[in-house]
Parts: structure tokens; sequence; C-alpha cells
């Protein structure tokens, strides 16, 4: 290689070298607004330019315009109605319309019928959108704990796609070559981890098994609650893949001197308590039954569903699509009252 290669290759390098540093910071300035009392750092910083491609990602498509009532009801039109029988015939077709744009805008009816009888319960996709009509029901009568009137639709979560473009399947079981041995579900970078070394796969123990999600121990002697290093391992995990997933720091929820009180967390903290009992409600009652009815082509590893994480409705931010109500235009989209309060108090609350 001659002198002259040498230095061009030296160069390329660091001009390489260069534009990877230079791409993998944020640029000043950033603002903080602070979130709790002064001096504890309960100060949530963002960057407006990352802030302003959100909210382009965070909009809520045009619904489709309103139409006349047909005056009748659309089981007396329709046959094969179990969920939207009772709203207006000619509102059921502008349902239809914006749940083509919520769902599969691209592909149109066809996504989810066979276009020569439209009462037919094929394709697949037609028996899982009918679940998830009575899931987002479910979700905006009895998670408004949650949800409150701001509520969802299918849009939520598929904003334009069949597949949302968060979901998490269980990880499936790795090992390394030699001396590192069994990986133990962690210790390779992972998008749910934030790119750390924590656990691939903190979704199933918290969110599908219901294990508490603690660092610290209740009681002060071993034997009554363990809480173990695993565990630890877990709950950090998790709290990562919701930090990312809102687009917040630890303190939009927590006071970083005592992760575990209630009382010097923020009402936010509650919101999400109640956010993680509302995942687990949803994917165990309505995606985890489904299970038989997709295609193997879209389960998992280990043969599981696609299923539901903080991530799929907040996209990044802290309120999806930053608060707007999709609900006030769909009045069918809001389920029965609830039949039961949601859950019991929060651990350690006061
Ligand atoms: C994302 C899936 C999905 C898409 C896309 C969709 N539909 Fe539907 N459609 C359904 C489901 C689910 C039902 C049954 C609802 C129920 O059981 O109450 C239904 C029912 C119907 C019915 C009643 C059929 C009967 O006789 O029982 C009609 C008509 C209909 N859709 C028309 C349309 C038209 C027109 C489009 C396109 C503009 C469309 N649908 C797009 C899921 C979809
Ligand atoms: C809370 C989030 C969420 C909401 C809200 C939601 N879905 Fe889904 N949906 C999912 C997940 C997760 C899957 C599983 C992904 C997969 O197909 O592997 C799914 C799958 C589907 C599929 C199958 C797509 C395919 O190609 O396999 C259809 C169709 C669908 N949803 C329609 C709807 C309709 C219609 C609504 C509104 C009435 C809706 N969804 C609301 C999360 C959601
Ligand atoms: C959106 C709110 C929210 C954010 C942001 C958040 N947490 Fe949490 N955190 C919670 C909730 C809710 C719990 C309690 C979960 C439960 O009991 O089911 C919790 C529990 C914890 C615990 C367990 C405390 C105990 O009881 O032993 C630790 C530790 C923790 N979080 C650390 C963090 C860290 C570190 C971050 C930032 C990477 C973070 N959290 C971000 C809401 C949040
Ligand atoms: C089915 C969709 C959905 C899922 C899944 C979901 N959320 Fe939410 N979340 C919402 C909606 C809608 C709101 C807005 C409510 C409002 O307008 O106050 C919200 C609001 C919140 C807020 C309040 C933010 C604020 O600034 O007041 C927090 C915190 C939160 N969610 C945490 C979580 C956590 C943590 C998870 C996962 C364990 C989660 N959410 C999963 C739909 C969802």
């Amino acid at each position: 290689m001659s002198v002259f290669t040498m230095r061009l290759l030296a160069g390329i390098s660091a001009a390489l070298a260069f534009l990877l540093v230079f791409y993998s910071f944020e640029f000043p300035p950033v603002d903080s607004v602070q979130r709790g009392y002064r001096g504890l750092a309960m100060e949530e910083i963002s960057n407006p330019r990352v802030d302003r491609a959100k909210v382009r990602a965070n909009v809520l498509p045009e619904a489709a315009p309103p139409t006349d009532k047909a005056g009748q009801k659309a089981s007396s039109v329709y046959t094969n109605l179990k969920v939207l029988g009772d709203m207006d015939a000619n509102e059921l077709l502008r349902l239809m319309t914006d749940m083509t744009t919520w769902v599969s805008p691209e592909q149109g009816c066809a996504y989810c019928h066979d276009e020569n009888d439209l009462a037919a319960d094929r394709p697949y996709t037609k028996i899982v959108s009918r679940r998830m009509l009575e899931m987002v029901r479910y979700i905006n009568g009895s998670w408004k704990t949650h949800v409150v009137d701001t509520g969802v639709t299918c849009w939520a979560c598929h904003r334009g796609q069949p597949v949302p473009a968060n979901v998490w399947y269980a990880d499936s079981p790795r090992t390394a070559q030699g001396a590192a041995g069994n990986l133990a579900g962690q210790n390779v970078a992972s998008a749910a981890g934030g790119l750390t070394a924590l656990p691939v796969d903190p979704f199933t123990p918290f969110i599908k098994d219901g294990k508490e999600i603690r660092v610290q121990s209740g009681t002060a002697l071993p034997g009554t609650s363990r809480v173990s290093i695993k565990q630890t391992e877990w709950t950090y995990s998790l709290m990562m893949h919701i930090s990312k997933g809102l687009g917040v720091n630890c303190t939009y929820c927590h006071n970083s001197r005592d992760f575990f009180g209630w009382n010097e967390s923020t009402p936010q903290r509650l919101t999400a308590w109640h956010g993680i009992r509302l995942v687990r409600d949803i994917n165990t009652q309505f995606l985890e039954p489904l299970t038989p009815v997709f295609p193997a082509s879209r389960l998992g590893p280990t043969g599981d569903v696609a299923k539901v994480n903080c991530a799929t409705c907040h996209e990044g931010v802290a309120k999806p699509l930053n608060g707007v109500s999709m609900i006030k235009d769909y009045p069918v989209l809001v389920g029965p009252a609830p039949a039961r309060t949601a859950s019991a108090a929060p651990v350690g609350a006061k």
C-alpha cells in the first residue's frame, strides 16, 4: 500500500469517526422544566428539536365526513354484526371507512373482508378486528383510571399499519458460546432495556406473570418477601422501557432519592401504575386468547402472539397523540360502564 493510500484511508476513517460522534449527540439548547420541590433534581429535560419530530409523528388522521343517519339499526340491514349491531346503519359504514384509515389504508376493506361476501367471517383479520373492537370499547369504558376521556381508537396502536410498530414477544432462551454460558435473558443490548445489558424481556415477568415490580423488600429480614437481584434487574429494564416509551425521564414519576416512596412521587406515577394493570389485563383477556386465530407467520419465536406494552399506544410521548381525544367522534367505541373497579390501591400508597 502506498503512503498516499494509507493517508487517504486514515483521512476517511477520521472523517467517519467525526461524523459518528457528531451525529450521536443531541445539540443544545435543551429545555428543562421543574416538576418537584426545589433542589431535588426533579426536572424534565427535553430537546425541542427532538420534540418537533415527535409532534409530527403523533397526529390524528382526519375522520371520514359525517353522514346522514339511515334511521335504521345496522343489525336490521346487515346480517352478521356481533358488536356494532346497535349503531345506525350509515354510521357503521362511516366507522368502517375510518377503521380502514386506522388499520389498513393501503390494503383497503379487503384486508378484513371477503369482498364477495362482507358478512363472512374470513379472512382471520375480521375475527381479530371484532375482538379488537370489543377490546377498544372495554379500554374506553372500564379503564378511565388510565385513559380518562381521551380514550383510544384503533389508531392509538395501529397508526395506519396492520401490525402496530411497537409490540413484544416472549424472548426465546439464548445461550452464548464458551465461558459466557447461559446469558440468563440479559447481557445483550436490547431495545426494551434502553440498549443496556439489562434483561431483554421484562414484560414476561411483570406484564404476563404479574410479578411484583420491586427493588426494595417490604420486610427487614429475608423469608417473607424475597426480592432477588434478577427481579431488581427486571424492574430497571421495565422502567427503562417505560421512560423510553413515554419519552420522559425517571423523575417524571419518581423522586430519585426514594424510588419506592409513593408520597414523594408525582401523580403521573399513579396513572402509570394503572397503565401497568391495563396492559396486563388486555394482553391476557384479548390478545393471548387470539393466538390460535393468527397464522404462524405472525407468532413470535416461542409461538406467542404479539402483545401490547407502553410504547404500543404512547409512541414516545407522555400522552398518546399529545392528549388529543381520540373517541370524541366515536361514542360507539366506549363500552358499558365498568362492572368492577379497576384494582386495589398501589403497594406502599399512603
Ligand atoms: C380492520 C378490519 C376491517 C376493515 C378494514 C373493514 N371492515 Fe367492515 N367489518 C369489520 C368487522 C370486524 C365487522 C363485524 C363487526 C361486528 O361483528 O359487529 C365488519 C362488518 C362490516 C359490514 C357488515 C357485514 C354484515 O352483513 O354483517 C359491512 C357492510 C362492512 N363491514 C363494510 C366494510 C367496508 C365497505 C369497508 C371498507 C371501507 C370495511 N368494512 C373495512 C372489520 C373491518
Ligand atoms: C392497545 C393496542 C391496540 C388497539 C387499540 C387495537 N389493536 Fe389491533 N392489534 C394490536 C396488536 C398488539 C396486534 C397483534 C399484532 C399482530 O398482528 O401480530 C393487533 C392485530 C390486529 C389485526 C391483525 C393484523 C394482522 O395482519 O395480523 C387487525 C386486523 C387489528 N388488530 C385490527 C384492529 C382494529 C380494527 C382496532 C380498533 C377497533 C384495533 N385493532 C385496535 C393492538 C391493538
Ligand atoms: C411513567 C412513570 C414512571 C417512570 C417514568 C419511571 N417509573 Fe419507576 N415505577 C413506576 C411505577 C408505577 C412503579 C410501581 C410499579 C408497581 O408497583 O406495579 C415504579 C417502580 C419503580 C421501582 C421499584 C421501587 C420498589 O417498590 O422497590 C424502581 C427502583 C423504579 N421504579 C425506578 C425507576 C427508574 C430508574 C426510572 C427511569 C429509568 C423509572 N423508574 C421511571 C413509574 C415510573
Ligand atoms: C391502550 C393505550 C395505552 C397503553 C397501552 C398505555 N397507555 Fe398510558 N395513556 C394512554 C392515554 C390515552 C393517556 C392519556 C390520558 C389523558 O388524557 O390524561 C395515557 C396517559 C398516561 C400517563 C399520564 C401522562 C401525563 O402527563 O399525565 C402516564 C404516566 C402513562 N399513560 C403511563 C403508561 C405506562 C407506564 C404504560 C405501560 C405500562 C402505559 N401508559 C400504557 C393510553 C395508553
